[in-house]
C-alpha cells in the first residue's frame, strides 16, 4: 500500500478520496457480506431499476431506441456526436467552435502583471488574477454587462509550484500564492470582435480568497462550536476554499459550495488527535499538501479546533456588488458540498438539492420556511428552513427524512454543523458519491450524478454506516458511476415521498457483458465514466460532464479523455458533445443570456504532467474557461 508519509493528493498520484482514506482509515465492516453477494444480473437490474417509463427500460437488447425516438432525439440534440479521443485539445461537434475566454493567472486589473510562465506568479499577483482550477460557474446579466463568476476549487502542486524543484512550496509566498489561487473569481466578460474576453478593471471585477471577510448566518451562527479566538462571537469568518459546484438563486445571487474543506487543516504535532466529529469530516493532523498552517495559524487544528466548523457550507455572493460581504448559509448544512440546485416550488417555497461528495455519504434537500416573492426580502429564505436526507428503497420509491431535533436528538445548530451525523441518525441511504444535482425545467424531476464508489459493498462510510449494494447504488466497488433521478410525489418538491429510477448506468460495453457494461442507453459510441457536472438547458436536455479515469485502457478502453455529453430524459438517448484536453476534467457550465454561447470549464489539464493546453508548445498547462458557439450563431440548448 501507499506510504502515507509520501503521498499527497495534490501530487496528483491519488485522488482526494483515496488520500482521505489513507490518513483517516475507516473501520472494516462485515455486517453486509450477505448483501454484497446479491449479484445483479444485468437483465435483472434493468427490469428492476430502470423502470420509470423511459424507452431504455422497455427493451432488453442493447439497441433499445426505436427509429422514431432516435429521429426525434436527433432533432432535439442539434449536433452530431464527437468521437472519444486523447488529443491535447478541445473537440466540439462539426459546426461548432471553441475559444478560450480566461485562464488561471490572467490579470483582472491593469496593475497586475501578465501570467509569468517561469515564476507562475506571486502571492500578490495571484490575488489580482483569475484563480486556479475553475469549477462551478455562472454568467449574470447586469444591464448590458455580463458577469462571470468562477469557483476556483484547488491547486495542483506540481503545476502552481512547478517552478520549484519537485513542485514544493519553498517560501511563505509560495504558500500564499497557492492560497490566493483558491476562492472565487468575479469578472466582467465581453464579446469583442467575436471573441469573449475579460474586461480588465471592470468595477465588478473581484477576487474572493480564503481571507475575504464573511458573515456566518443561520442556525449555527453564534453557536459555541463556531467560536474561535479571532471571532468569539462565532458570526464572522474569513474566506472560502475548495469551492466545487455552484448554484444560482432566483434573486440573482451566486452560491459557491465548499467541498473538501478539510484538506487544508493540519497540526504542528502530527500525532495530534482530532475529535470524532472532525474525523467524520476527514479533518486530521495532516493537510493535503497545501501548507496553509505555515502562513496562517488558524489552519492549525490543534490550536484552533473550531476553525474547521466554520467551513463546509454554501456561500451566497452578490456578483453585482464587489463590496458586498459573502454569507455562509449554515441552514443548508455542513458537508462536502458539491453544488446547490435551487428550485422555486409551486407554493413559492425555496427548495435546494445538494450532494455530499464522499464515498457513502448522503443526498440532501433544504426547504425554506418562507416563500419567495420577486423583489421581496430574500435573506430569510436561506436562513430558516428544514434539511432532509434521502432514503431510497430498492424498488423505486423513497422518502426524504427530516433532520430535526425530534428525529436526531440534536439541536438545530448542531444539525447544521454536524449534518452528516444527523443524517446517519435518521438512516439515510449511503450513496456512491453524490455530485451535481439538476432539476428538469419542464417537469418535477431531479437528477443526481453518483460518480463512482470503490467502497460500495466493501466498507462503511466515515461514520460507520454500512454501504450495501442495492437501490440506486447497484454495483459493488462501483467504478463507472450512474445518474439517479427522482420525481417528488404530486410534483411537489417539498413533500417527503418520491419515486426514482436510474437514467443511466455508466460502463464499458466493449469490455464487459455484465452490469459493468452499463445501461442500455450506453454504447461504444457514447460511453463514459464518472459523471460529475449536471445541468439542464431550457429545452429540458441534460448536459453531463465527467471527472473520471482517462487512461483509455482496460476498464476504460475507448473512453478517451474526460468529456461532456447530452442526455434526453424523454428517450434516454445520450450523445457526446465535447472531449477535453489531456488529464483534465470538464466541470462547470453556463449560458450567455442570449444562449448563443455555452461557457464550459476545463480543470487541471496536465495534472500528471502531460498537457500544455491551452497555449501549446512548452507552456504551463492552465485551467481555463472556453466559450462554445455554433458557426451559424444559433442558440445552443
Ligand atoms: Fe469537486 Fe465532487 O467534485
Ligand atoms: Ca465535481
Ligand atoms: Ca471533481
Amino acid at each position: 500500500m501507499m506510504d502515507q508519509n509520501h503521498v499527497h493528493p495534490i501530487d496528483d498520484e491519488i485522488s482526494f478520496d483515496e488520500y482521505d482514506e489513507i490518513i483517516n482509515p475507516k473501520s472494516e465492516d462485515n455486517d453486509f457480506d450477505a448483501v454484497v453477494e446479491r449479484a445483479i444480473s444485468r437483465r435483472g437490474f434493468l427490469s428492476g431499476v430502470l423502470a420509470m417509463g423511459s424507452v431504455v427500460a422497455v427493451a432488453g437488447a442493447t439497441t433499445a431506441l426505436t427509429p422514431l425516438s432516435a429521429q426525434a432525439a436527433t432533432r432535439r440534440f442539434g449536433f452530431e456526436g464527437v468521437a472519444a479521443n486523447t488529443m491535447d485539445d478541445i473537440t466540439v461537434p462539426k459546426g461548432y467552435n471553441a475559444q478560450v475566454v480566461s485562464r488561471w493567472g490572467d490579470a483582472l486589473f491593469s496593475e497586475a502583471p501578465d501570467f509569468d510562465e517561469t515564476t507562475r506568479g506571486t502571492g500578490e499577483s495571484q490575488a489580482l488574477a483569475v484563480g486556479d482550477n475553475n469549477d462551478g460557474m455562472s454568467i449574470f446579466a447586469d444591464g448590458d454587462r455580463k458577469i462571470m463568476v468562477l469557483n476556483n476549487e484547488y491547486t495542483n502542486r506540481k503545476i502552481i509550484w512547478g517552478n520549484n524543484p519537485d513542485g514544493k512550496a519553498l517560501t511563505d509566498d509560495d504558500v500564499i500564492k497557492g492560497k490566493n489561487a483558491h476562492g472565487l473569481t468575479v469578472a466582467e466578460v465581453k464579446d469583442i470582435d467575436g471573441k469573449w474576453q475579460i474586461v480588465k478593471d471592470s468595477p465588478v471585477n473581484r477576487r474572493v480568497t480564503p481571507d475575504t471577510p464573511m458573515e456566518i448566518t443561520g442556525p449555527a451562527a453564534g453557536h459555541d462550536l463556531m467560536k474561535t479566538a479571532a471571532d468569539p462571537t462565532g458570526t464572522k469568518t474569513l474566506g472560502t476554499w475548495n469551492n466545487c459546484g455552484n448554484g444560482e438563486t432566483p434573486w440573482g445571487t451566486y452560491l459557491a459550495c465548499e467541498e473538501n474543506f478539510n484538506g487544508y487543516f493540519s497540526a504542528a504535532n502530527e500525532d495530534h488527535k482530532v475529535s470524532d466529529e472532525l474525523k467524520r469530516y476527514g479533518v486530521s493532523a495532516k493537510d493535503w499538501g497545501y501548507g496553509w498552517a505555515r502562513v496562517d495559524e488558524r489552519f492549525d487544528v490543534s490550536k484552533h479546533p473550531n476553525e474547521p466548523n466554520r467551513a463546509g457550507y454554501v456561500v451566497e455572493l452578490d456578483p453585482r456588488d464587489p463590496n458586498s460581504t459573502p454569507k455562509k448559509r449554515t441552514a443548508l448544512g455542513r458537508f462536502k458540498h458539491e453544488n446547490a440546485e435551487v428550485v422555486v416550488n409551486a407554493d413559492g417555497r425555496i427548495v435546494v438539492y445538494m450532494g455530499d461528495d464522499e464515498r457513502g455519504e448522503f443526498l440532501y434537500k433544504y426547504v425554506s420556511d418562507g416563500v419567495y416573492a420577486e423583489g421581496g426580502d430574500t435573506d430569510d429564505l436561506l436562513t430558516n428552513g428544514t434539511l432532509y436526507a434521502a432514503k431510497f428503497d430498492d424498488t423505486g420509491s423513497g422518502r426524504w427524512m427530516a433532520l430535526t431535533p425530534e428525529t436526531t436528538g440534536m439541536d438545530k445548530a448542531e444539525i447544521c454543523i454536524h449534518t452528516r451525523q444527523a443524517a446517519s441518525k435518521v438512516g439515510a441511504t449511503t450513496m456512491d458519491r453524490p455530485e451535481w444535482v439538476a432539476v428538469n425545467p419542464l417537469k418535477a424531476e431531479v437528477y443526481c450524478a453518483l460518480t463512482n464508489n470503490k467502497n460500495r459493498g466493501i466498507k462503511p462510510n466515515a461514520g460507520g454506516d454500512p454501504t450495501p449494494v442495492g437501490g440506486p447504488n447497484p454495483r459493488e466497488a462501483n467504478k463507472y458511476g450512474q445518474i439517479v433521478r427522482w420525481r417528488p410525489a404530486d410534483g411537489d418538491h417539498t413533500v417527503e415521498e418520491f419515486s426514482w429510477d436510474l437514467f443511466v448506468m455508466a460502463g464499458n460495453p466493449t469490455v464487459h457483458s455484465d452490469a459493468n457494461a452499463g445501461s442500455e442507453n450506453l454504447n461504444a459510441g457514447n460511453m463514459f465514466n464518472s459523471p460529475d457536472g449536471l445541468m439542464f438547458d431550457q429545452k429540458g436536455l441534460l448536459w453531463i460532464q465527467t471527472d473520471g479515469n482517462y487512461s483509455n485502457k482496460d476498464d476504460f478502453a475507448g473512453m478517451g479523455n474526460n468529456q461532456m455529453l447530452v442526455g434526453d430524459p424523454a428517450t434516454g438517448e445520450i450523445r457526446r458533445f465535447l472531449v477535453g484536453p489531456n488529464e483534465a476534467e470538464i466541470t462547470g457550465m453556463a449560458w450567455s443570456p442570449d444562449r448563443k454561447t455555452l461557457f464550459v470549464g476545463v480543470q487541471h489539464p496536465g495534472e500528471r504532467g502531460n498537457s500544455h493546453w491551452p497555449n501549446g508548445g512548452d507552456t504551463v498547462p492552465r485551467s481555463a474557461v472556453v466559450a462554445i458557439r455554433r458557426d451559424d450563431g444559433a442558440v445552443i440548448g
